[in-house]
C-alpha cells in the first residue's frame, strides 16, 4: 500500500521536541536516498531516531506528494550547498541529477525547501565534517562572498580559511566530485581590487587540480526571464574527466517581459503603495537626483525588464509596476494616507518567483517578507540550467530529462 509522504512527516514530526532539526535533516536524507548506496551515511541514525519498524517499512512504498520528489534512475547524484530554497536544485533535478546532500542553515528557508523537495537541509556548514558527507558527482554551491585576507601571501586553501568558500573547498578536496558549478554576486570579480576571486581560482586549479574555466558573468534574462541579473558562475572538472575547453552557453533567443510574469487574477491591495509612501520615495528620489545619482524607487513598463530583485537595498521599490485591476481601494493593513489611485504597486512573491523562473508549482509557504527575502536570495534557474546543462554534457554525455 502507498503512503503519501506528508502523512509520513507528520507521524515523525509528532515523535519529536523542538530541538530536532538535525535529527529531522537525517531522517529526510534516509528517506530521499534509501535506495541508493549513498545512504549509509544515514541509515544507523535515521534508524535510532525513528524507532520504527513499520515507519521504516513504509520508506519503500512512498508517495512524493510534494512539487519535486527525489529523481527516479538518476543520472548522476549532487549535493547543494548554501541550499537556499534549491534553485540551484531544480535546475540539477531538471536534468536528471539527484540531491545526496543539503545544506542551509536559515530556518525559514529549510520551511520552503522541506515543502518542495521533501528534505530538510542540515544546518550551518562550517559544523559539517566533510568526512559525514556522501560521494556525489557534481558540487552545487550559492556560497555568500566574504572578504579574504592574504596580505603578503600567494593565497590558496590555507588563506581562505574562516570563509564559506574554505568550506566548499574543504569538501572538494575530501570528496573530489567529478564537477562543480559555484555561483556567486557579478561583484565577486572586483572584489578586494580582483584578488578575492583569484585566491579562488588558485584553490580550484592549483591546489586541488580541477581544470577551471575562466568564470563567466552571465545575466538572466539572457535565458528566458525578464530580470536584469547578472552573477558569476564558476564551473570546474576533475582533470581525470578530460575536459580541456568549456564554452558557457549563448544566450537564448527568447523575448520576454515583464507582463509575462504578472499575476493573472487582481491582487490583494496589501501590494500597493499608500500615497505616503509613495511621496516619501518620489522625495528620495530627487534627493538623489539632484545629486547626480540616479537610484531610486521605478516603474517598470509591461514590456520593460526588471531590475535584479534582491534582499534590502530597495529591491521591491526598483520593480514596481502599474497594475489598474484593483477596484477596492480599502487598506488591509496599517498605512499612512490611503491606496494610490495609480495603481502603483510592489510585484507579488509569486510575481518573484517567475523573475526567477521558478515554476508555479512551487510552493510558497511563509510568510511575504521571507518569501522576498527567498526569492531574492535565490537563482534565475532558466541560467543555472543552460549552464549545468554544458557541465552534464562534458561529465555524463547526453543529458536524459525527466
Ligand atoms: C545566496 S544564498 C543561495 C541561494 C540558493 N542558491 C537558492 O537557489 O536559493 C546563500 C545561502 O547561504 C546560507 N548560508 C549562509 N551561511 C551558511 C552556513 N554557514 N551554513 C549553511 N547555510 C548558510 C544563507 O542562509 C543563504 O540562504
Amino acid at each position: 500500500m502507498k503512503c503519501k509522504y506528508s502523512e509520513i512527516m507528520k507521524t515523525i514530526i509528532s515523535k519529536f521536541d523542538e530541538e530536532t532539526n538535525y535529527k529531522l535533516a537525517v531522517i529526510t536524507h534516509y528517506i530521499q536516498t534509501h535506495e541508493l548506496d549513498v545512504s549509509k551515511y544515514y541509515r544507523d541514525k535515521a534508524l535510532k531516531y525513528l524507532q520504527d519498524e513499520d515507519l521504516i517499512n513504509l520508506l519503500s512504498n512512498i508517495e512524493w506528494d510534494i512539487p519535486f520528489p527525489p529523481t527516479k534512475k538518476p543520472m548522476f547524484t549532487f549535493i547543494d550547498l548554501f541550499a537556499g530554497i534549491g534553485g540551484m536544485r531544480i535546475a540539477f533535478q531538471n536534468l536528471g541529477g539527484k540531491c545526496v546532500f543539503s545544506s542551509e542553515w536559515d530556518r525559514h528557508a529549510q520551511i520552503t525547501y522541506e515543502s518542495n523537495f521533501g528534505e530538510i537541509p542540515f544546518g550551518d556548514i562550517t559544523k559539517i565534517n566533510e568526512k559525514d558527507i556522501p560521494e556525489h558527482d557534481i558540487l552545487v554551491a550559492g556560497f555568500p562572498c566574504q572578504a579574504f585576507s592574504i596580505a603578503g601571501r600567494r593565497g590558496g586553501f590555507e588563506d581562505t580559511r574562516g570563509t564559506l568558500f574554505f568550506d566548499v573547498a574543504r569538501i572538494l578536496k575530501e570528496k573530489q566530485p567529478k564537477a562543480f558549478f559555484l555561483e556567486n554576486v557579478k561583484g565577486l570579480a572586483n572584489h578586494a581590487r580582483g584578488k578575492t576571486l583569484k585566491v579562488i581560482l588558485n584553490t580550484l586549479r592549483d591546489d586541488l587540480n580541477y581544470y577551471v574555466p575562466d568564470p563567466q558573468i552571465v545575466n538572466a534574462k539572457d535565458f528566458g526571464v525578464p530580470q536584469n541579473r547578472e552573477r558569476i558562475f564558476i564551473v570546474g572538472f576533475r582533470k581525470d574527466i578530460g575536459v580541456t575547453n568549456f564554452k558557457y552557453p549563448e544566450p537564448i533567443k527568447k523575448e520576454v517581459c515583464v507582463k509575462d510574469i504578472l499575476e493573472e487574477r487582481p491582487v490583494s491591495v496589501k501590494y500597493y503603495l499608500s500615497t505616503r509612501y509613495l511621496e516619501t520615495l518620489i522625495e528620495h528620489k530627487k534627493r538623489h537626483e539632484s545629486k547626480g545619482n540616479g537610484f531610486g524607487y521605478e516603474i517598470i513598463p509591461p514590456d520593460g525588464i526588471a531590475n535584479a530583485i534582491v534582499v534590502g537595498g530597495m529591491g521591491r521599490e526598483r520593480n514596481l509596476i502599474i497594475d489598474k485591476r484593483l477596484t477596492d481601494f480599502t487598506p488591509v493593513t496599517n498605512i499612512k494616507g490611503e491606496v494610490n489611485k495609480e495603481g502603483i504597486r510592489r510585484m507579488t512573491p509569486r510575481e518573484w518567483a517567475r523573475l526567477q523562473g521558478f515554476p508555479d508549482s512551487f510552493i510558497i509557504k511563509v510568510s511575504d517578507a521571507q518569501a522576498y527575502k527567498q526569492f531574492g536570495n535565490s537563482v534565475a534557474i532558466p541560467a543555472i540550467q543552460a549552464t549545468a546543462n554544458e557541465v552534464i554534457k562534458l561529465v555524463f554525455g547526453e543529458v536524459k530529462k525527466e
